[in-house]
């Protein structure tokens, strides 16, 4: 009796081994992590919480393809300090973890900009030393809680104007232009490791606005003021694309100043509704950013701005313009997607094979 139990469970035991095997045979094709990895790269996503927390498949997704992580909002002033002095750190908690666990960096983002400000601090009129005060314990208090945590931090978010001025935001007009040395040399001081960073959009090619934040960090550079990089946003139309050699020239003169470059915030927005040829234009955009960075070395990560076209900014934004990601609304991979992975595994075509 007990021999043939034994005869059962080892029969079962053979089926049930082989059809593990079978699985992990079945198991998803490299995607674009895989391929960053070995390039020695970083790809990310900006992400959110509440998202992470309530839609697994999104969960899944990123972890599979991402190995960079910028919380989309859960990092930005009025999510961290609601009110003067309190400061709520649950969602940019779990996004860390949610990192750690799936071996992701972090690009915190951001320190300090001209929007996403609560209330308690845009609708007040401040004393000078008084911001410097709030601007300081706000820097010190976040990046210090994330120290080691951090890979880079945009500490400044967009602060040129499209003439190439400084931005006369509310950091500008109450401390004056010594507030962005002074954000920097706080961000070091809580955290000595973590690269930083200024962050801008349209200030990608060659112009008066990418002279403006040229001229910027040039100086900041020469004040030995803490920057290690500049990230250029892409927020573009792939419809009237960016000037890929206008980028490089930008993205040299940078370079040559000792800076990393990041593209932050890629998204290739297209007219709705989507035909087969947007689609394409899309692809093509992707894939010749991908190449941009690639052929630069100091070109570190590549991150887009979501990656399922079910949860992005740009309809909200954009009025008309939608489906900007490398995933469709079903996060199923799109066009972009295989144009990108072909540049990562020029041999290997993907399999169609996506985690559920
Ligand atoms: C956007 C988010 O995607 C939106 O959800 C939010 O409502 C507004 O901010 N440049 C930036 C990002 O640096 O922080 C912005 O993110 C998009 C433009």
């Amino acid at each position: 009796m007990r021999m043939k139990r034994q005869i059962i469970c080892g029969f079962f035991c053979l089926v049930f081994c082989s059809l593990g095997v079978f699985v992990s045979a079945e198991e998803p094709a490299q995607g674009l992590r895989d391929g960053m990895q070995i390039l020695g790269r970083s790809i990310g996503t900006c992400a959110g919480a509440a998202l992470v927390q309530r839609d697994a498949a999104y969960a899944d997704l990123l972890a599979q393809e991402f190995n960079m992580l910028t919380p989309e909002n859960d990092m930005k002033i009025a999510r961290l300090q609601p009110e003067e002095g309190r400061f709520t750190f649950d969602s940019a908690d779990q996004l860390v973890a949610f990192a750690e666990t799936h071996g992701m960096k972090v690009r915190g983002h951001t320190l300090v900009w001209h929007l996403f400000l609560p209330k308690w601090l845009s609708d007040k009129e401040w004393e000078k030393d008084e911001l410097n005060q709030v601007m300081r314990t706000h820097i010190l208090t976040v990046a210090g809680r994330y120290k080691g945590k951090i890979d880079a931090w945009d500490v400044l978010n967009e602060a040129v104007e499209h003439d190439g001025r400084l931005r006369e935001s509310l950091w500008y007009k109450t401390l004056g232009p010594d507030y962005i040395d002074n954000a920097f040399r706080w961000a070091r001081e809580a955290d000595p490791h973590a690269l930083l960073f200024y962050n801008d959009f349209d200030a990608e090619g060659m112009n008066a606005k990418a002279d403006g934040v040229y001229a910027l960090v040039k100086g900041m550079k020469e004040r030995g003021v803490p920057l290690d990089g500049v990230g250029f946003q892409l927020h573009v139309d792939a419809e009237n694309p960016p000037s890929i050699e206008a980028m490089r020239k930008n993205m040299q003169r940078l370079v040559a100043l000792g800076l990393q470059i990041h593209f932050t915030e890629i998204d290739v927005r297209v007219s709705l509704p989507m035909t087969p040829e947007r689609l394409e234009k899309q692809a093509a955009c992707y894939a010749a950013l991908l190449e941009l960075c690639l052929s630069e070395p100091a070109c570190t990560a590549f991150v887009t701005w979501g990656f399922t076209d079910r949860y992005s900014w740009v309809p909200r934004f954009f009025e008309g313009y939608g489906d900007a990601l490398l995933f469709d609304r079903d996060k199923k991979p799109k066009p972009a997607y295989e144009a990108v992975r072909s540049i990562l595994f020029p041999t290997q075509p993907h399999d169609g094979n996506f985690k559920d």
